[in-house]
């Protein structure tokens, strides 16, 4: 922690001086999460508090998909991510014209894109959908088939809620993608009656053996409502430490699976990202405008 202190320091002054706030996924350290961060959540809470920011400055603590979704919904705000290599493998898994193939091969079947993938991947599509929202989203269409991409469990995961024919992509976590459902089976040989909670990005065979399946700020719900005595969450290691400082009379089992582009950023890089203003996320705005739809889209849902 003392090391911390400097730059926790520098950075409070700097949001001051620069009229800046700081968003920060649930996946972030907690001494970003804690102590600099203004807003705090998942993917949807975050776009949809992204909107509504009216300092000049947003400091995005999370990953570029992040990053650029809150460009798109704020797009005269000064946009800042601390580290231009915090991606993602789902985002990194396909590309527009991907999209446009599978729209030739599936003529009229409407396109729901997770929002875990580039603004050029958005623009492609019909609607943004996160782990929170997915099955509203589908349910919302009203017709028998979606394409759902580009992650092929979270697909998977909604497909198991519903009657519509969802067709996947191949793409994966690859925090998420490494949890099994024999992990859980020990868990809870050495652990009796400890609840397990799961990201909608495990595999099915993981979310069919968990007590409850939900987006990051669902899991966090779900603690503050059951209060469960001891509790695993089977996602990126960061959200058990932050949650569990809310919850100090709830046991947390830490399994880790650590995302990287998560962890690139840091409260250095973020001190950095004031001081130089830097890296400063850009959009196309031809891309930007047909992206921006799509993700409204899902917030009017
Ligand atoms: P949510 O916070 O929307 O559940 O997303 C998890 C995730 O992996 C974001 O990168
Ligand atoms: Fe992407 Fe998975 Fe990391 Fe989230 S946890 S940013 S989905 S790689």
């Amino acid at each position: 922690w003392p090391a911390f202190v400097d730059d926790i320091d520098a950075i409070l002054a700097l949001k001051r001086e620069r009229n800046a706030v700081i968003l920060a996924h649930n996946y972030q350290t907690p001494e970003i999460f804690l102590c600099v961060a203004d807003i705090v959540g998942d993917s949807l809470a975050l776009a949809r508090k992204a909107m509504r920011v009216e300092a000049d400055v947003i400091v995005l603590a999370g990953v570029h998909f992040m990053a650029e979704t809150a460009k798109l919904l704020n797009p005269d705000k000064t946009v800042l991510i601390p580290d231009l290599a915090a991606g993602c493998s789902l985002a990194d898994s396909i590309t527009p014209a991907d999209v446009r193939l599978l729209r030739q091969r599936y003529p009229g079947v409407p396109v729901i894109t997770y929002v875990n993938t580039s603004a050029s991947v958005k623009a492609e599509s019909d609607i943004c959908c996160t782990s929170g929202n997915a099955l509203a989203v589908v349910k919302s269409l009203s017709v028998p088939r979606v394409i759902m991409l580009p992650d092929e469990y979270l697909a998977m995961n909604i497909s198991a809620q519903t009657k519509v024919e969802i067709i996947a992509w191949t793409g994966r976590c690859e925090v998420h993608e490494r949890f099994t459902a024999a992990d859980i089976r020990e868990l809870r040989e050495a652990h009796p009656g400890v609840t397990v909670l799961a990201h909608p990005e495990c595999p099915p065979e993981v979310v069919a053996v968990a007590d409850f399946a939900g987006s990051t700020a669902a899991m966090s719900d779900y603690i503050g409502r059951q209060k469960p005595a001891r509790v695993v969450l089977m996602t990126e290691c960061s959200m058990s430490d932050n949650v569990a400082v809310e919850h100090p009379e709830v046991e947390f089992l830490r399994p880790c699976n650590l995302c990287p582009h998560m962890k690139r950023i840091t409260l250095a890089n973020i001190r950095t990202a004031l001081e130089e203003n830097r890296h400063i996320v850009t959009i196309d705005p031809r891309v930007a405008e047909r992206a921006r739809w799509a993700v409204e889209r899902m917030l009017f849902i």
